[in-house]
């Protein structure tokens, strides 16, 4: 017999896995397997080596290689101050082809750059010029052509079209300075350091009387400085200048030696030399460490800049640089 009470049961028993059914739905199935693969398209058209732009750059000519040999008999290519220098944080941004790229496209500057200095190259094709981020011949393009501030001044800037890639690493880094006023010679490598040319163009970068010179001529009538005179019309790179590069001014010329600027200044240089040796104050190829008065520490200044460092004879601006090795051969006579 079904009671009432059998139905009541019941009838709660239903209302319950009513309820219960209806919180607890299943969760959603997994998803079903992929489809079969569709049928493979037509093979496309073969590329044509026309096509690629690479072939701007590496086809059968000397567009690369003609560049390659000379640069590789250059100091760029060839130098050993990339060995030595080229790993060392406070040198690498110069000495090492690759940080010298990080540090431009950073916007940074030789002497602030802290980036990583691990891989070390020489000065080579990709350290002056953008290759391989295009893939075209607009990869000829210079890493840099921004005016240069020069580090060891303040508010100086090199301007000198093209060459103002070579500035970035070819300036001066450190200036003429006094302590209690004398001149403290505290290592044999006190001076400038190598590649003033930048300075010695602007007619800045001395000591002394003519320490605040003149733009040479060479600075400011030619249009791309460095680059006109070093690479000439045919983009030589072994980075030495040529004689061809001053026609355009001195149309007679037949060496550097224009007027004999470049044997009165070699003359000179070996005047202050001997004198700077006589007073104790350079002895094998370095200066020697002391205190010395402010002429003197001036005049060895300027024999280190000219004779040692910028390294033109006189070229790159012939007035200042006569100016500076006069006053300094008065000074220590
Ligand atoms: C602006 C000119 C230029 C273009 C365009 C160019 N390259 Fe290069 N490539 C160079 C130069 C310069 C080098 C370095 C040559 C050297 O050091 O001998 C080089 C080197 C190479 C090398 C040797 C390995 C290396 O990286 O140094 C390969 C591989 C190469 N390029 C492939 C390519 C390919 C692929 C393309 C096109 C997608 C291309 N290049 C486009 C100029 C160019
Ligand atoms: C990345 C820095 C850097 C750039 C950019 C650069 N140079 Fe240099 N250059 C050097 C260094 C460093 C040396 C010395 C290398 C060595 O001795 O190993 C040097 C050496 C030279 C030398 C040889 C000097 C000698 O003692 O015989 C000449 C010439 C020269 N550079 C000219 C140029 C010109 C011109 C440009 C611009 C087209 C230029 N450099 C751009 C760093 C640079
Ligand atoms: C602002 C860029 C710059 C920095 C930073 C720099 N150098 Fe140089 N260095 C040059 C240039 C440019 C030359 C080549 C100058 C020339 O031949 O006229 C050079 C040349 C040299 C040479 C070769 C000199 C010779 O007579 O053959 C040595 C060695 C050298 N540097 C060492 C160092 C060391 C060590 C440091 C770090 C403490 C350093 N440099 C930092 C730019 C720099
Ligand atoms: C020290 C810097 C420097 C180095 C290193 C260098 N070049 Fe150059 N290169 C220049 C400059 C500066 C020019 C002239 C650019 C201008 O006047 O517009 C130039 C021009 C050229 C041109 C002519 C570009 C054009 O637009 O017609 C070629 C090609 C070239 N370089 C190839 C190379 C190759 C290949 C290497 C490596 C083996 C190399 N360069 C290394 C600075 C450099
Ligand atoms: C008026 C043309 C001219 C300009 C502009 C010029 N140079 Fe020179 N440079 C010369 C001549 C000429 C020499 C001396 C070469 C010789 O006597 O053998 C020279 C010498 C050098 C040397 C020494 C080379 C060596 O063999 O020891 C370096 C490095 C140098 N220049 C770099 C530069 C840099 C960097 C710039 C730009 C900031 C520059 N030059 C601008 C013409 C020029
Ligand atoms: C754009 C023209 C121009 C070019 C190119 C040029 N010079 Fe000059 N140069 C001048 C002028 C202007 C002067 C005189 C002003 C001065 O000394 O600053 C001069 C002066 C000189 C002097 C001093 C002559 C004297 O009588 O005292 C020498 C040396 C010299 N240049 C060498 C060179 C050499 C070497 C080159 C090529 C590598 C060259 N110049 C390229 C314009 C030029």
């Amino acid at each position: 017999m079904v009671t009432r009470k059998m139905l009541i049961i019941f009838g709660t028993l239903i209302i319950a896995a009513v309820v219960i059914t209806a919180c607890s739905a299943g969760e959603p199935g997994p998803v079903g397997p992929a489809g079969p693969e569709g049928p493979q398209g037509e093979p496309g058209a073969p590329a044509s080596i026309a096509d690629l732009t690479c072939t701007e750059c590496h086809n059968d000519t000397a567009l690369i290689t003609g560049k390659k040999a000379p640069w590789e008999t250059s100091v760029h290519g060839a130098g050993t101050a990339t060995e030595y220098a080229g790993g060392r944080g406070a040198c690498a941004a110069c000495h090492s082809g690759a940080s010298f790229s990080k540090m431009v496209a950073e916007g940074s500057t030789p002497n602030k750059w802290e980036g990583d200095f691990s891989d070390v190259t020489h000065q080579d094709c990709r350290t002056c010029h953008q290759i391989h981020t295009t893939y075209t011949s607009e990869d000829w393009a210079l890493e840099s052509t921004a005016e240069v501030p020069l580090f060891a001044f303040e508010n100086v800037s090199y301007d000198g079209g093209n060459g103002n890639l070579c500035g970035i690493c070819h300036q001066p880094r450190r200036v003429f300075t006094l302590t209690d006023g004398l001149a403290d010679v505290n290592s044999t490598h006190w001076g400038p350091h190598h590649g003033p040319q930048t300075a010695v163009l602007m007619g800045i970068g001395g000591a002394g009387e003519p320490a605040e010179g003149k733009p040479a001529a060479h600075y400011s009538m030619i249009e791309n400085t460095c680059v006109s005179c070093h690479l000439g019309e045919n983009d030589n790179h072994t980075f030495l200048p040529s004689v061809a590069a001053c026609k355009d001014c001195h149309t007679d010329a037949e060496n550097f030696d224009i007027n004999g600027l470049q044997t009165d200044i070699d003359a000179m240089i070996v005047e202050l030399g001997e004198l700077l040796e006589a007073r104790g104050l350079w002895q094998d190829g370095h200066p020697v460490v002391g205190k010395y008065s402010e002429e003197e520490g001036a005049a060895l200044w300027n024999y280190i800049l000219i004779a040692v460092e910028d390294s033109s004879r006189g070229v790159h601006n012939p007035s200042y640089t006569k100016a500076l090795l006069e006053w300094s051969i008065e000074q220590v006579k």
